[in-house]
């Protein structure tokens, strides 16, 4: 068990009632605010962050994220603007002279509105699939009215009316909804339905895949991570990482990374419902390194701007862990995110110690916590300084100036290693060497201050120091 007096002080604070109030004052600006996105529907249209670990996790899912406009086809072949949505059956084709998508109608007027009108009747229009989008839904809904008076009025004033219902106060739209039957869920109905899906022994393994997937994109919303942690959804992700399937754990992995992201109050609740040692343990054993990669990014989120868990991170041996993941050869392709970790947690105690400088207070608790956790002295005894060092012949620009970052955060920690270090010495020399060329290309096409020129500063910087 944790010991209780380490937590933050905000974890002191009545909690639940600070959750109830947060989930009112939520649910009173849903339903008073005129932008229907508020109202999610099922089928998530994308998140905006970590773009490439969802191109990662899957491939196929190219929704445009900026899902604003309905686009109107018409019989004719029509250019389609970025930002623009289709409805459902519409037809689409890439005009190879103007390199444009192009849409029209597939489906004749009266034919799309005898689909809806079955839909009326009752039919519920199958929401848990990923075949209506809420643009599809809304776009239904404006060509539905838009039917009925399309007879008589121009094409132009339907599109002014239809634009005008589509700005329409949420209760209106709701209405509008129930008139066709479908259900509009709210953000925290649709995290419920998913948890109990994951939740349920009777899915299968794609459909637990699948909720955890989709949960992912609602939880980047700090409002509704915190939710999640007041229906016990987030222990139920927690306890997911025990899984014995590899993919569970890997998808639990990466919603929690999305629900700790900047959030501390899920982070407070994650290190006590036990995710630091699972995470752990997962890095620890055998497991995919597509697995590792997200259970590391998880790690990431819980320990950054969270002196606690950073604490207990080191109590449970973490250090070693990501040392292993360094050295074992399977799985050296996390090294350059492990070192942008520490140097990340070595940078973040740091700036308190500043901070605290300038503002001239004397014992911030913030502080207090950050001095706690004895990351250098740890770093040290355990071989980073040598570790960090032998990481700059990995090839990559990129790679080696987030290792020239670390080893000029460790030097005070590091110098008299670093200075024992021959190979580290040669590995400057050559480095200054080749940047010293590149530096000089880059001049000669004109940039004053370019990327080689900065690594190589701070490798002059780095071998003045070690003189
Ligand atoms: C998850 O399932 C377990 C056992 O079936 C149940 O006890 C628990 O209440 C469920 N949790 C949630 C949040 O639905
Ligand atoms: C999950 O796994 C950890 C270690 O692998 C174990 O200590 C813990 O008891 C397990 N928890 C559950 C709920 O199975």
């Amino acid at each position: 068990m944790m010991a209780p007096q380490g937590l933050p002080p905000y974890r002191m604070a009545p909690l639940g009632m600070l959750c109830g109030l947060l989930f009112a004052s939520c649910f009173i600006f849903c339903l008073s605010h005129q932008n229907p996105n508020k109202f999610a529907l099922t089928n998530p249209e994308k998140s905006s962050m970590k773009e490439s670990e969802r191109k990662e996790a899957k491939a196929e899912e190219d929704l445009d994220p900026e899902i604003l406009e309905v686009f109107h086809p018409t019989e004719e072949w029509q250019a389609l603007r970025p930002g623009q949505a289709v409805p459902a059956g519409s037809h689409v084709r890439l005009n190879l002279q103007t390199g444009a998508r192009e849409v029209k109608l597939q489906y004749e007027e009266d034919k799309f509105r005898n689909n809806l009108k079955g839909s009326k009747k009752g039919k519920r229009l199958d929401i848990n699939t990923n075949t209506y989008t809420s643009q599809d839904l809304k776009s239904a809904l404006a060509k539905f009215k838009e039917g009925e008076e399309m007879k008589n009025s121009k094409e132009d004033e339907a599109r002014q009316a239809e634009v005008k219902r589509l700005f329409r106060p949420i209760e209106e739209l709701k209405k509008a909804f129930d008139e066709l039957n479908v259900v509009i869920e709210t953000d925290m109905q649709i995290m419920v339905r998913l948890i109990n899906k994951f939740n349920s022994s009777s899915s299968s393994l794609e459909e637990k895949i699948a909720a955890l997937f989709d949960l992912e994109y609602y939880v980047h919303q700090m409002d509704n991570a915190q939710d999640l942690l007041s229906f016990g959804g987030l222990q139920v992700v927690i306890n997911g990482l025990n899984s014995t399937e590899p993919m569970v754990k890997e998808y639990a992995a990466f919603v929690l990374g999305a629900a700790f992201s900047s959030n501390p109050k899920v982070q407070v609740e994650a290190i006590e419902g036990g995710a630091l040692q699972k995470l752990l343990v997962i890095l620890a054993t055998e497991q995919p390194l597509t697995a590792k990669k997200k259970v590391l990014f998880a790690l990431c989120s819980l320990l950054r701007h969270f002196p606690y868990a950073q604490q207990q991170f080191l109590k449970l041996g973490g250090l070693q862990v990501l040392r292993s993941l360094v050295q074992e050869k399977s799985t050296e392709v996390l090294a350059v995110r492990i070192i942008t970790l520490l140097y990340d947690l070595v940078t973040e105690k740091m700036f308190a110690e500043e901070e605290a400088d300038l503002t001239q207070d004397s014992s911030p608790a913030k502080l207090q916590q950050y001095r706690q956790v004895h990351l250098l002295p740890g770093l040290r005894e355990q071989g980073w300084c040598e570790i960090t060092a032998h990481l700059l012949a990995l090839p990559e620009h990129a790679a080696r100036e987030k290792v020239l970052q670390t080893l000029g955060a460790l030097l005070a920690t590091c110098r008299d290693r670093y200075r024992q270090d021959p190979q580290l010495n040669r590995m400057l020399g050559s480095l200054q060497d080749e940047y010293q060329a590149l530096a000089t290309l880059e001049l000669q096409e004109g940039e004053d201050d370019g990327y080689f020129r900065e690594l190589l500063a701070s490798i002059n910087s780095l071998l003045k120091e070690l003189r």
